[in-house]
């Protein structure tokens, strides 16, 4: 059995400590432990998380390989400190059925970078017709609790009733990216000043808002969870934060690039900022600032959708929606949340780790880092500065937003299960 001694790195952002894993596990949490056989990381200065975790990643695979597999998308997962992904359910085949989740969960157990959870589709073929075998994929190999037709949007308000009233009976949730159909029809960027002087065609923050209020009334009225993915307007946020008001399971995430960038980067018209939903308002970007330091947000997803570089080298209306993300989202996060005041660390371990674990159900991550504890963690130098270089990216592809940009932190090492999977920040 292995033994690593991570010395002196701040837990959580608090008090230094050293922690000895010993094979797989957490053994020790203390101060001057000895490190005996063990392998020691120096950590002074560095920030000491829980392996963090995405309720909501793009593997592609299967069926579009030439933007990621699930090997190059847990590759950037590790990179970027993920020790669990949730795996997104529109590839194709669609993972509606349990043949496709369990390839799915298979194919990230032989990949040992990161834990691949299966996503299973609500909706036959991601169409919105019919509900799935929900049952079937959470009873397969691949244990499906989360489910949703995200890049679509379950518009069917009786399917959506009965999707939450399935998922029910096993405390599934059903995770909505809400967009309504016929309000965002030839849809091409935020509705608003930009997209008027751009002449280019809008899409409404109502075509969100009306999805979530139907949805969280629904839910309550169901008494089911519903998770509302990648929140994106100040009206979203004061719908859930009424919904939680009222005592309602509704859960929300927001994405890194929700929280930095604007619809003001289009007047670029470069593709690399086209994406579902679109870049919003500054007043936008800092209500969901806001919503996440309070609670009513409750964790970031990345949202990393890849693409090859044919769909997004192109003109903006023929472009494909949709930004990569794993590799840069705690380096964002950091920028715009922790240097910011607006959460510490530890209110990073929550929103990136703790709460995506507890809204997927998800057992043996999102865990704290204590003795006795599955050995996930994430080892951050947040003085690090350094500039993106998507060259570099474990992905298999490179549309980022942030090529160029120089963002705070890096992440220096990641554990899955006491493996090392990113060492001196580099894959292992
Ligand atoms: O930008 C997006 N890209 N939003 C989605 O909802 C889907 C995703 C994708 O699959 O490319
Ligand atoms: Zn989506
Ligand atoms: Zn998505």
């Amino acid at each position: 059995m292995s033994k690593i001694l991570i010395r002196g790195a701040k837990v959580l952002g608090g008090e230094a400590q050293d922690v000895l894993i010993d094979g797989e596990t957490i053994a020790e949490v203390g101060t001057d432990l000895e490190a005996g056989d063990a392998t020691v990381v120096e950590a002074a200065g560095q920030i000491l998380l829980p392996g963090l975790v995405d309720l909501h990643t793009h593997l592609r695979e299967p069926g579009r390989e030439d933007s990621e597999t699930v090997l190059t998308g847990t590759k950037a997962a590790a990179v970027g400190g993920f020790t669990a992904v949730h795996a997104m359910a529109n590839t194709f085949p669609v993972a509606d059925t349990a043949g496709v989740v369990e390839q799915v969960y298979r194919l990230g157990k032989e990949s040992g970078y990161c834990d691949v959870q299966p996503i299973g589709a609500v909706t036959v073929g991601l169409e919105g017709k019919k509900l799935a075998e929900l049952g079937a994929m959470h009873d397969s190999a691949a244990g499906v609790k989360v489910f949703s037709d995200d890049g679509k949007c379950v518009d069917d308000a009786v399917i959506m009733r009965r999707a939450l009233e399935y998922v029910k009976a096993f405390d599934g949730v059903v995770a909505q990216h809400a967009q309504e159909p016929r309000l965002t029809e030839g849809a091409q960027m935020n509705e608003g000043v930009v997209s008027a002087e751009l002449g280019l065609g809008g899409w409404p923050a109502v075509a969100e808002e009306s999805i979530i209020a139907r949805d969280v009334l629904l839910a309550a009225h169901v008494g089911s969870r519903v998770h509302i993915c990648h929140l994106s307007t100040a009206g979203s946020v004061e719908i859930v934060r009424w919904a939680k008001s009222k005592g309602w399971n509704v859960t929300a995430e927001v994405t890194p690039h929700h929280l930095l960038l604007t619809d003001e980067l289009v007047r670029s018209y470069n593709p690399v900022y086209k994406v579902n939903p679109p870049l919003r308002t500054e007043a936008d970007v800092l209500a969901l600032r806001e919503a996440l330091a309070d609670g009513t947000i409750d964790c970031v997803a990345t949202d990393h959708a890849p693409h090859p570089h044919e769909d997004k080298d192109c003109e903006w209306a023929a472009a494909a929606m949709g930004m990569v993300g794993l590799e840069t989202a705690l380096s964002v996060v950091q920028q715009t949340m922790v240097d910011t005041g607006l959460i510490d660390w530890a209110g990073v371990a929550d929103r990136m780790s703790f709460r995506p674990a507890q809204i997927g159900r998800l057992e043996g991550h999102g865990r704290p880092v204590s003795a006795g504890e599955p050995a996930n963690l994430t080892l951050v130098d947040p003085a690090y500065r350094g500039r993106v270089d998507p060259a570099g990216f474990a992905s298999r592809s490179r549309n980022t937003p942030y090529e160029g940009r120089e963002l705070p932190g890096r992440v220096t090492h990641t554990f899955l299960r006491g493996r090392a999977t990113v060492v001196d920040g580099k894959l292992a």
